[in-house]
């Protein structure tokens, strides 16, 4: 059987994701409609025999709970959350819950980085690793070479597909074929993972003995010196693996995208239409005043002089009055646009209101996988509950929740 775990991490590394990770994880957040790890969820749900998703992090579980009962009874596969306690790294949860993942005896392990979006082509990534029989396959694809390094640049021989150097965010320019955060393992990687745990144990205790030899008259030292369990599934793992004939790269050439900030999720949003006007146009919504892809939710009230589109997406129990126009945004549920309201390259999170004539406006960064934050360029981001009055002008801003905005703002951060 196969088995797929989702690294989900925690709260403390949402901070990018404020204001709107104050109300639900990041991993929730709705991007075309469904949550970020819905999409993971989807293409996991479609390998045959797939018997198991974890997802593994550090949340809350009840923050947790809803989301894991409805995509439980949806895609009928047993989803469960695998509480971290404390952060381990990227590897270090896949060791510690290792008998948890090798309950069963799955064959194939895929394992996801949940800030990611991509259309998750794992039956091809599966194909290509069977294929190839190494105990590793890394999903990788071509970026352009300025911003190879912000990720872990991966060297394949063209021959053999086999990685020859891995280097996680090197400082100099290493090779412009990227990490997706997409692998498939073989039950034995888990014991090359344990091996490399045990080293770098044995290690650390060699450290200890040889620091308790020379600083007796210190012992505060010697307490820190203790084996942590954080091990890291690029640097720890990958980077020794490399050129051992233990670790196939496949090649993937369609659309890929981190997903690190609030505002990234509508770009991600675009990618993800694109791919539904291809493969599942039905979900899309047309109309007269409907332009390019968008989509409504049914229980949404939409005056029908209100021009929506493209690349928009509007949640439950929104109310969008007349004259409106909405582009390249995200209105989540509950949310209010008054008449004639505009709003352009924004998000505009939960019970939030746009009074008439207001225009919310972002400005859109399409520079691809840039993760550094550029403050003068942003997609506008109301935080839930958030209130513009009529006729203000909202531009390049970051408003937090149940802020009441009544006079212009442009390029700031509104506590
Ligand atoms: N469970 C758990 N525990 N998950 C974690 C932890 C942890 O301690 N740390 C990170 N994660 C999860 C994050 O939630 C995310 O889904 C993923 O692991 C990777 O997150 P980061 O550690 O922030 O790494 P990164 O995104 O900067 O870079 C990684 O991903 C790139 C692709 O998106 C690296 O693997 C790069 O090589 C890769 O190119
Ligand atoms: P460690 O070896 O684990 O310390 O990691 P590293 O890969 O960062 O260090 P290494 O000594 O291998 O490389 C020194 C510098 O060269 C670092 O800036 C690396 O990012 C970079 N580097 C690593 N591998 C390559 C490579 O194959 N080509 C090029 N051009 N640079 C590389």
């Amino acid at each position: 059987s196969n088995k797929a775990i989702i690294l989900i991490g925690g709260p403390s590394k949402g901070t990018r994701f404020r204001p709107l990770s104050l109300d639900i994880p990041k991993l929730l957040f709705p991007i075309a409609g469904k949550a970020m790890i819905y999409h993971h969820i989807e293409a996991c749900s479609k390998i045959p025999n797939m018997s198991e998703i974890l997802l593994l992090g550090f949340f809350q579980e009840n923050q947790l709970s809803s989301f894991i009962e409805s995509a439980t009874k949806q895609f009928k596969i047993p989803i469960k959350y695998i509480n971290e306690v404390k952060m381990l790294g990227t590897a270090g949860g896949l060791y510690h819950y290792r008998e948890t993942i090798l309950q069963n005896q799955p064959e194939n392990i895929f394992v996801l980085h949940s800030d990611i979006c991509c259309s998750f082509p794992l039956g091809d990534l599966l194909r290509f690793h069977l294929e190839n029989q190494r105990i590793c396959t890394i999903m990788g694809t071509q970026v352009s070479k300025e911003y190879a390094n912000q990720y872990g640049c991966l060297v394949r021989d063209e021959n053999t597909l086999e990685l020859l150097h891995y280097a996680e965010k090197p400082e100099t320019f290493v090779s412009n074929l990227i990490n997706c955060g997409i692998y498939c393992f073989k039950s034995q990687f888990f014991d090359q993972i344990g091996k490399t745990m045990n080293d770098i144990k044995a290690q650390q205790q060699l450290q200890l003995q040889q620091q308790q030899q020379n600083l007796i008259e210190y012992p505060e030292i010697i307490r820190k010196g203790t084996a942590t369990e954080n091990l890291r599934l690029e640097q720890d793992i990958f980077v020794p693996l490399a050129g051992t004939d233990s670790i196939s790269v496949y090649l993937y050439n369609g659309f890929w995208r981190q997903i690190k900030n609030a505002g990234s999720s509508v770009y991600c949003q675009d990618l993800y239409f694109k791919h539904y006007r291809e493969h599942k146009p039905e979900i899309l919504k047309s109309g007269e005043n409907i332009i390019g892809d968008v989509i409504i939710d049914p229980t949404a009230t939409i005056d029908p002089t209100a021009k929506i589109g493209p690349d928009v997406y509007i949640g439950p129990n929104v109310k969008v009055g007349k004259g409106v126009r909405i582009v390249h945004s995200i209105i989540l549920d509950s949310s209010e646009i008054k008449d004639h309201a505009c709003i352009l390259y924004s998000i505009i999170g939960w019970s939030s209101s746009v009074g008439p004539w207001a225009r919310i406006e972002g400005i859109p960064n399409y520079t691809p996988f840039l993760y550094k934050e550029d403050k003068r360029k942003g997609i506008t981001i109301f935080g839930s509950g958030a209130q513009a009055c009529g006729e203000v002008i909202v531009y390049n801003c970051i408003v937090m929740p149940h802020k009441q905005l009544d006079r212009n703002y442009t390029n700031e951060i509104l506590l």
